[in-house]
């Protein structure tokens, strides 16, 4: 299992957050042309892990989540202001909107209610355990 830059010992975010990371820095190599389709695909891919880690959420009981929604809605509604800056930028200014700005964001994200949720998973994975790191 390949792990995000602040693993946080759940599956649902450890996975999903590599994946975005992997995003953020591919910007640097789409062409011009495909910057705007790349946004879009993280846009996307940043409101399905959100409802994905919610079901998860859910399913053990984070007693937090209520307040989790109200932080996924809020970095949506930043995200999109992202979009909105979008289009009038040149293509190395897109390129820092996604690998930076939105980076930051999602960084964010998972360094304050991403983990401070975690912590009410009360199976979280050891990764100091070899065998357990690439289940
Ligand atoms: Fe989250």
């Amino acid at each position: 299992m390949n792990l995000p830059q602040l693993p946080l010992g759940v599956r649902v975010m450890d996975e999903d957050h590599y994946v975005l990371e992997q995003m953020f820095a591919q910007a640097a190599q789409v062409a011009d042309s495909g910057l705007s389709a790349h946004l879009d695909a993280i846009l996307a891919e940043i409101a399905a892990h959100f409802a994905r880690e919610e079901v998860e959420m859910q399913r053990v009981g984070v007693p937090i989540l209520p307040c989790h929604r109200i932080q996924h809605a809020t970095l949506l509604v930043e995200a999109e202001k992202i979009r909105a800056n979008f289009s009038n930028a040149e293509p190395q200014a897109r390129r820092r909107l996604i690998a930076f700005d939105l980076a930051q964001l999602v960084a964010n994200h998972v360094a304050a209610p991403d983990r401070v949720s975690s912590d009410f998973f009360d199976e979280k994975i050891d990764y100091s355990t070899p065998d357990r790191r690439s289940a």
